[in-house]
Order: C-alpha cells, then structure tokens, then sequence
C-alpha cells in the first residue's frame, strides 16, 4: 500500500519564510560575524561571495530541485531521494545517511545553543546584568554553561531551559507543516528582521564618546568592508569562507531536500530557492554584519575583538553584549537584550525545526509512522545525543558536534550529492528538474557552473581541509570528546543499518508486486 502524502506547504509566502528561516539561523548572527573577524575583515568578503556565487546558489538550485523530483515518487528525506536519482546503484542510499544523521547531530548541540538564548531574554528582562562589570557579565556566561552552577536560584538552570526549548520545538514540529513550521515562519521571520534592523541602526550609528563608546561603530564596519586582496591566495581563508556559505545556506544538509518535498510537482523553485538564499545573504551580511561587529569594536577596538574571538564564536554574543547594552542605561538595556536575543531565539528555532522534517519523513515514509510520534521520537532522539554536548560543554564535546557534523559532514554530502546530480543523474534531466515550472529564467551559464566549477571548486575545498581534518583527529582530547566521537560513529552506523532495513522492505514488496 502506498501511502498518500497530505503534507505540504500552504502557501509559497509561507514556504519561502520557512525556507529563509531553515537558512536564517544563529548561524548569521553569531558565526558569521566571528568568520570574518577571525579571517581578516575585508580579506574574508571576496571569497565569502565567491563561494556563495560558485557554490552556494548552484546548490540551492540543485538540493531544491532533488527535492521536488523526490516528493514526487513519495520520498522526503535524502537516503530515497538520492537512491531513486540512481537506483542501480547501491551507494547512493548511504551517502544519503548524511541528510539524516546530520541534522540530528547539529540539532543535537543547535538546540542547546538556542536554548540560552530564552535564558538570557529572561536574564535581560529582569536586569541581571545591570551593573555588573565587564568580567561578571563574562564570568556569568561561565557559570551558566556549567550544568551545576544556578544564575537565577532554579537549580540545573541551564538544563531546565534546554528542556523547555526541546518540548517547544518538538510540540511545534508535531502540529504538522502548515500548522505548525510555516506559522512559526510566518510570525518569527519578520520580528527578526524588524529586532534586526533596529539594532543594526544602533550599531551603526554608534558615536565615540557616547555611553562609554570609544570608537565610532563605523570602524568596525570599515574593518568588515575594505577589500583586502592580501589574503586571496590563502587557503585557510577560503576554507572558512566555504564552510560559513555552508553552514548558514543549510546547504549540505538534507533539510532544503526536505522541505522541497512538499512543493507541489509543477510549482516553480527556480524563483523560490532564489528568494530563501537572498533573503538569508542580506540577513547575513547586511544585518549580521552589522550588529556584534560594531557594536564590540565600538567599544572594544579592533585588536581586543579579534582576540577575543579566537576562544570560541559565541563569546562576543552571550559574553560581551550584554554588558555592552547596559552601558546604554537599564530601559534601552533591556529592550536591546530583548531584540538581540529574541532575534537569536527566532533564527534558531526556525533552523533547529528545519532540523526535525527530514528525520520525521524518513520515519514516515519507511516504517509508516504518525506525525505525532515521529516528532516526539526526534525530540526523544535529540535528548538523549544532546546530553554530553550540555553535561560536557566545558570538555569541548559540543564544538566536537560542530566539528564533524556542522563542517566536515556539509561538504562531504554535498561533494558527493552535486557529482550524482551533474554526472550520474545527468545534466540534462537536472536542468530540466530544475528549469520546470521555473518563474524566472536560469542563466544557461550555471548549467556549466553545477556541471563543472562546483564538483570541482567543492572537490578542491575537500582535499585542502584533509590536513586540517587529520590535524584534528591526531590532537590530544580529553576522554569525554572521544565519548562524542563514538556516539556520532555509533548514529551514523545505526541510521545506515535502518535504511537497510528500509530498503530491503521496499524490495519484498515490489518482488510481491511483479508477478
Ligand atoms: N543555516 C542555519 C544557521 O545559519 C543552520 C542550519 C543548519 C539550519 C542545518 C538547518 C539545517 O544557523
């Protein structure tokens, strides 16, 4: 029996909010601004927009495309979809383990991340770090990550909130696409943008000598914004460049596949995975760029900033801005911490419930669950690998997640997932795929760009990172990172064997059905 999908989106405003708010994420806020800092400003810019030129848009055309191709034949996430873009082949299917294991694995540690944020709106609303010192604001970050320690007298704090945020995502994703998904899209989206642009304006149009500011917060935008050519050659800078254009398109993923499974069959993508990734570049560069970044310079100058960023992205944000808000006095204090940090609530949990549709579908589609259930499963799921991220932090198993799920994996995927769909596949089917229902028209040049300069601009970001990833694997850690790495290799090798399981199902019945 073939189960009939009711599934999809309401409405293209709805689907395209959601495909933005999958891509708008904590990404564009707290990592991007980091990537550029740490790789030179102006120096980061050229390779970020070429990357998103030749690798970014050509993948946001050919993941949505795949997309629709498997909604059509009853597939929502990557293990069917790849395998039915080449069913001769027996590869495929495992490589699509990655559109599964991946979103598991990053909302594993996503979902934590996004969980200070609702601890720190609260912390804002009742003025907790009114007049606290540049290093109890810090230290405060601190204690709070540190599962045993209570900032608010809730003893396990820091866990109580990442229930609440876990229950919140899960309840959401089990009211369905449309009620639930696109609802939260259509309301988080634009309150994001409006909590965005009124601190961007802030940032900018900071003044030295105002409020305790020492620079204007026009230094830290020249800082972003003067070319550099010096670093063009360096392949270090290029390496963070691809994997930010990565990491905040979602591209890599299976998530875009999956939300693409639920467009209608003759519906236009073309236009549509134009407007999600230009929608999520302009909050990413024009927004992004322009809140934490001249906001710490401002106050910090240039040389502290970029210090401070190489212990760890999320500092400056949880870290340092909210004592830099209460430099503005309590009531604009609280609203900025209100706007930063409901704006960081909004971009992640679009994100992190992007993160559950491919799990759920996989779940639905192959073994014939309900809704309901396969959303509390992925919670369930997400608890239990969340666990060492949270109970670990501190021993660096979170960033390890990072590392391998929210890096290395996104390219590998997509290395291999463009080499089906320009090569296997084939370009002309892609192109039509990606051409029909088309409402704009695709330049006849990226059929060139996704048949040859992605493969081979990806290929070569691959095997520059080798070094780095074997550098990586060699390092000494503390034993709890290594916990971290068998319980990703255990996930990876467990969703393997259900797609197995899955595929061996499909294969009886059609054996049942050919007489
Ligand atoms: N793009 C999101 C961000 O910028 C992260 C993300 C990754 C979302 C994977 C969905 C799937 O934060």
């Amino acid at each position: 029996m073939t189960l009939v999908q009711k599934d999809s989106w309401g409405s293209r405003v709805g689907l395209i909010l959601a495909m933005a708010g999958n891509a708008v994420g904590l990404g564009n806020f707290l990592r991007f601004p980091v990537q550029a800092v740490q790789n030179g400003g102006g120096a980061f810019i050229i390779p970020y927009l070429t990357c998103f030129l030749l690798m970014g848009i050509p993948l946001l055309w050919v993941e949505w495309s795949m997309g629709r191709f498997g909604g059509r034949h009853g597939h929502h996430s990557t293990p069917f979809i790849l395998h039915q873009m080449d069913p001769k082949r027996a590869l495929w299917k495992y490589i699509g383990v990655f559109g599964i294991f991946t979103n598991l694995a990053v909302a594993s540690y996503y979902c934590y991340l996004e969980s200070w944020t609702l601890s720190y709106i609260w912390h804002s609303v009742v003025g907790t770090f009114q007049g606290q010192s540049a290093e109890e604001v810090a230290a405060f970050f601190g204690n709070y990550v540190d599962v045993g320690t209570t900032t608010t007298g809730i003893p396990y704090e820091s866990i109580i909130f990442w229930l609440l945020c876990l229950a919140l995502n899960t309840w959401i994703l089990a009211r369905g696409l449309q009620g639930g998904v696109e609802k939260v899209a259509k309301i988080g989206m634009p309150l994001l943008i409006l909590f965005g642009i009124f601190l961007a304006i802030r940032g900018v149009t900071l003044k030295a000598g105002e409020h305790g500011a020492v620079y204007d917060g026009t230094l830290g935008l020249n800082f972003l914004w003067t070319p550099d050519y010096s670093s063009i050659w360096s392949g270090k800078v290029w390496l963070a460049a691809a994997g930010q254009i990565f990491f905040t398109l979602s591209v890599g993923m299976g998530s875009i596949q999956c939300y693409a499974s639920y467009v209608r069959k003759k519906d236009d993508i073309a236009l549509n995975a134009m407007s999600a990734g230009w929608m999520n570049e302009f909050v990413e560069v024009v927004l992004g760029a322009a809140i934490i970044i001249p906001i710490s310079i401002g106050y910090l100058g240039i040389e502290k900033v970029v210090e401070m960023t190489k212990t760890g992205g999320l500092g400056l944000g949880f870290r340092t801005l909210p004592y830099l808000f209460t430099q503005w006095g309590p009531a604009f204090a609280a609203v900025a911490g209100i706007c930063w940090f409901g704006l960081l609530f909004f971009a992640g949990i679009t994100s992190s419930l992007a993160m559950g549709t491919p799990v759920m579908g996989f779940l639905k589609d192959e073994f014939g669950w309900k809704h309901k259930p396969a959303a509390w499963f992925f919670g369930g799921l997400v608890l239990v690998l969340g666990l060492p991220c949270v109970i670990w932090f501190q021993e660096g198993v979170f960033d390890e997640y990072d590392y391998w799920a929210g890096t290395v994996s996104l390219v590998v995927f997509a290395l291999f997932e463009i080499i089906l769909f320009a090569w296997v596949f084939g370009m002309d089917k892609g192109w039509a795929e990606i051409t029909t229902g088309a409402d704009i028209k695709v330049p006849n040049v990226f059929r060139f760009i996704i048949k040859f300069v992605t493969p081979l601009f990806l290929g070569f970001v691959f095997f520059k990172s080798l070094p780095t990833i074997w550098d990586n694997l060699t390092k000494p850690v503390p034993w709890q990172v290594w916990v971290g790495r068998a319980i990703l290799i255990t996930l990876f090798l467990a969703i393997a064997w259900f797609v197995r399981v899955a595929y061996l199902k499909r294969k009886k019945q059609l054996d049942h059905v050919k007489p």
